[in-house]
């Protein structure tokens, strides 16, 4: 099985969780392919996969500049997304009081929308608590991929 990170950056926060997550967990999963979400649109969805969407927040609760095609795709080409297991890494700053996290929350709630199933709990780091997101993207990612594993295989009833 793959699990497929969908990076959604401005500065590359996100791209450098999604690597340390490559080579911290590559013992709990076949395969992790990273990928930009550079120009993807919802088709990216198509593939027997299980989706980690690691994005952080930018503008005043906007997703990055990177991930506003595939956002915008979940809109405006709808399809149902019952097939889709995916959990999501939402980087924030606590000081945007308003919008914390909003660019992984918004995923989340197109995607829930569409009937992907989401896996475990966000995992949200805030920027100003002055913790390294790579360090506890990781720790969160070995926690949650072995559940996440465990939903992909589960025969349906
Ligand atoms: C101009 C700007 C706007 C931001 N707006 C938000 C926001 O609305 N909400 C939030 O939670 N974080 C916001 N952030 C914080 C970033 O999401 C956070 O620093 C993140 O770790 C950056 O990750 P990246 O390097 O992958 O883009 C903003 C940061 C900048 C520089």
């Amino acid at each position: 099985m793959k699990l497929k990170i969908l990076v959604g950056t401005m500065t590359n926060t996100a791209e450098y969780v999604a690597q340390a997550i490559e080579m911290d967990c590559a013992g709990l999963i076949d395969e992790i392919e990273i990928t930009m979400m550079d120009g993807l649109s919802i088709d990216v969805f198509d593939e027997d996969a299980l989706y980690l969407i690691c994005t952080s927040t930018y503008g005043s609760g906007d997703v990055p500049d990177n991930a506003r095609a595939l956002y915008d795709s979940l809109d405006t080409n709808p399809k149902y997304l019952g097939h889709v297991k995916y959990g999501v890494i939402a980087l924030g700053d606590r000081t945007y009081q308003q919008t914390f996290a909003f660019g992984g929350r918004k995923f989340d709630e197109r995607l829930s929308g569409l009937g992907a199933q989401r896996i475990g709990d966000l995992f949200i780091h805030d920027a100003s608590a002055g913790t390294m997101p790579e360090e506890l993207g990781t720790a969160w990612c070995r926690e949650w991929l072995p559940v996440a594993v465990a939903a992909m295989t589960k025969q349906p009833a």
